[in-house]
């Protein structure tokens, strides 16, 4: 049966894991898959999380199914923090997703729906999963430009492709912290953008995995609440997998900004079938914890200090980052890993380069070039500098 089946490459950023965790060398370094770690190289649990868990545990309630759309509390808590005052939520549909990567699957399910010959457009370069699960739901992926041959944003070359797409098409863009680049947008770039999209009648598809790491949850919810202020149509799926470092629970929403409360209602009814043919329903823990932190003033608060200390402590990893490749490979500019956002850096590896740094090295980046800076610390930043400066003068 399986003897024609074909094997397929591992999986870009994933499958980088596995092979860093078959890696036996003693000072590896994974700077693969977009994974927050504290200080001393451990995935934190956050003390809003474990403090809203330990209610939950002394509560002990039984574990009956989820609704298939999720619980309504989660839903209502994100769509509030998510959209704040930006539109009518009346007209927003909030569903529980699995992740960030299960909002997007509802999400590209949803538009096939709405509009199945619409073409997705991602930027050049996207996360590596965007294409594939776009792809997989049955569209043609194009991309519009993003990183310039300069290492910077290409914004002339991005507003120039979506004045070309035509009517109905998707264009889905990174809500902030750019995935893989860390190149962002400013609030003026947002605003011109906007404007392109919505004259010509593109769907808006933001992917949210990462607010809270750039400037703050507010500051960083301003293309989300930008483009859903002029009524939508919008998708946004979001993530807390980052955020509450909940990554192993599964917590995520896509919201859908529709035009009234009967298309809504409409909409909502599509996504549950979707939800309910894949996974039936979501797991309950962690969207359980997640809204918990949300609902209660005081964790909320420890939540956004929490948040604060991870962003700080990203911009401060950055920093020393360039300082040490400057010092290492003298008469190079290193500041734009300063500017970038969020997790990752583009790097401006070469692939042979990023290839010799984990195979000599043992230092994991991404074949791109993408490395994730919040996986850096005092105790693993000179290597990783040292060897990354090898290897780009090698
Ligand atoms: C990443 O880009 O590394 C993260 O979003 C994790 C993933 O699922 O790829």
């Amino acid at each position: 049966l399986f003897s024609k089946v074909e094997e397929l490459p591992r999986d870009p950023i994933l499958g980088l894991t596995e092979a860093f965790v078959a890696d036996k060398t003693p000072h590896r370094v994974n700077l693969g898959v977009g994974v927050y770690q504290d200080e001393n190289g451990k995935v934190p649990l956050l003390a809003c999380v474990k403090l809203a868990e330990e209610a939950m545990l002394a509560k002990a309630a039984p574990h009956t199914y989820v609704p298939i759309d999720g619980y309504a509390h989660y839903n209502a808590a994100v769509a509030k923090m998510v959209f704040a005052e930006s539109c009518d939520l009346a007209n927003v549909v909030t569903v529980q997703a699995l992740g960030g990567t299960g909002a997007l699957k509802l999400g590209a399910e949803m538009v096939k729906v709405a509009t199945p010959n619409a073409k997705v457009w991602i930027s050049d370069p996207s996360w590596e999963n965007h294409r594939a699960l776009f792809a997989a739901a049955g569209f043609a992926v194009e991309t519009y430009p993003y990183y310039g041959a300069d290492g910077e944003l290409d914004f002339s070359g991005l507003i120039a492709t979506l004045e070309k797409i035509p009517a109905g098409d998707v264009v889905l863009l990174h809500a902030c912290c750019h995935n893989p680049t860390g190149l962002d947008l400013s609030q003026d770039q947002w605003r011109q953008i906007a404007k392109v999209v919505r004259a010509r009648g593109l769907t808006p598809f933001l992917d949210t995995a990462y607010m809270g790491f750039a400037e703050g949850l507010e500051t960083d919810a301003f293309s989300v609440r930008l483009f859903a202020s002029d009524g939508g149509p919008l998708f946004v799926s979001f993530s807390f997998s980052k955020s509450l470092s909940l990554y192993g629970e599964r917590v995520g929403a896509l919201s859908v900004l529709t035009a009234n409360p009967q298309e809504r209602s409409r909409v909502l009814s599509q996504i549950k079938r979707i939800a309910r043919i894949t996974y039936s329903s979501p797991a309950g823990h962690g969207a359980a914890a997640a809204a918990a932190v949300l609902a209660d003033p005081a964790l909320r608060r420890q939540w956004d200090e929490e948040l604060g200390a991870m962003r700080a402590r990203i911009k401060k990893m950055r920093q020393l980052l360039a300082d040490k490749l400057a010092e290492r490979v003298p008469g190079r500019d290193f500041t734009y890993i300063v500017r970038q956002n969020g997790m990752f850096s583009y790097s401006r590896l070469t692939k042979p380069q990023a290839v010799l740094l984990r195979e000599k090295y043992a230092v994991y980046a991404l074949d791109s070039g993408r490395i994730c800076v919040a996986a850096l610390n005092e105790k693993n930043i000179d290597y990783v500098a040292e060897s990354i400066a090898k290897v780009m003068v090698e």
